[in-house]
């Protein structure tokens, strides 16, 4: 923990809170200074599902390391019914604000990156609202495109490219004009839509520049190179994201080559 965030509750005899992103998948993803706040934390919240049987952000914890007795499962809410998750985070954030106030060191664990389309910014907005005076921190994660990126060897931006991040959407007219409008596109909650995608992909013919994975840094990891050969049922579910190139890339050896060609032919003509 940074000397100013520790002084800052210790002053007010206030815990802390903070959200920390760990994995996507990989035990050991997470970054140092996150790792110390998690070691020393009272509290260790690991939103999950209904119906997940276990959270997957534990399981990016290295193993075996904290007391199990610090750890608390925390149900996150689905629905689109903006007043009851309202109601929803705003009693989670009593809890948690309660708990700092009572002193305690709370970490919040998310997959990925804690601020890039994660339950964990309802929390902090309403644990914000509701107890302005608590110290929050925010420690960056991995996101799972740069997971799958590093996973494919898949150059996420090169040069001037315009990268887009963007929830898979429901229209294919709709993603055709996200990928003819940059150079590439970070596919993320694709779930059902795979066979749409899939079918797009295939008919603008860039399906050998794209790459697809499940699951990524997990032990059932399904990773593609190229999505011509992919089968849809194979491959679809909650945690699947695509990296898609508009063209394919070019390659920096061959654009030297060339620029040499004509510099030589240039000197000739002169
Ligand atoms: C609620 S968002 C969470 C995003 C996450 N905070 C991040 O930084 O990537 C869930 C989406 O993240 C992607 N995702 C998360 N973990 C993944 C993994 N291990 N492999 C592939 N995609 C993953 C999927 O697109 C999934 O639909």
């Amino acid at each position: 923990m940074s000397e100013e965030f520790a002084s800052s509750s210790a002053a007010s005899d206030l815990g802390s809170f903070c959200g920390i992103g760990v994995g996507p998948g990989m035990p050991g993803l997470i970054p140092v200074a996150a790792w110390q706040f998690v070691q020393d934390a009272d509290i260790i919240l690991l939103p999950r599902a209904k119906s997940a049987k276990r959270s997957i952000a534990r399981n990016c914890l290295p193993a075996h390391q904290i007391p199990e007795d610090r750890f608390r499962d925390f149900e996150f809410a689905m629905g689109s019914d903006r007043t009851l998750l309202a109601e929803h985070y705003s009693r989670q954030a009593d809890e948690i604000g309660q708990n700092v106030c009572a002193g305690k060191r709370v970490a919040y664990l998310t997959i990925g990156d804690p601020l890039t389309y994660s339950t964990y910014i309802y929390i902090l907005r309403a644990l914000q609202e509701r107890f302005p005076e608590i110290p929050c921190r925010t420690y960056p994660g991995v996101t799972s495109y740069s997971a799958l990126a590093a996973a494919t060897g898949f150059a996420l931006g090169e040069g001037k490219e315009r990268v887009l991040i963007s929830p898979c959407p429901d229209a294919r007219l709709e993603l055709r004009r996200l990928i003819e409008a940059h150079d590439v596109v970070v596919l993320l909650k694709i779930g059902e839509r795979l066979p749409m995608v899939l079918r797009l992909l295939s008919e603008m013919e860039i399906d050998d520049h794209c790459v697809f994975g499940a699951q990524v840094g997990m032990e059932n990891e399904i990773l593609r190179f190229g999505t011509s050969e992919m089968n849809a049922a194979d491959a679809s579910g909650y945690l699947s994201t695509m990296l898609i190139r508009r063209k394919p890339i070019e390659s920096r050896h061959m654009v030297t080559a060339t620029a040499d060609i004509q510099e030589i032919g240039e000197l000739e003509l002169t």
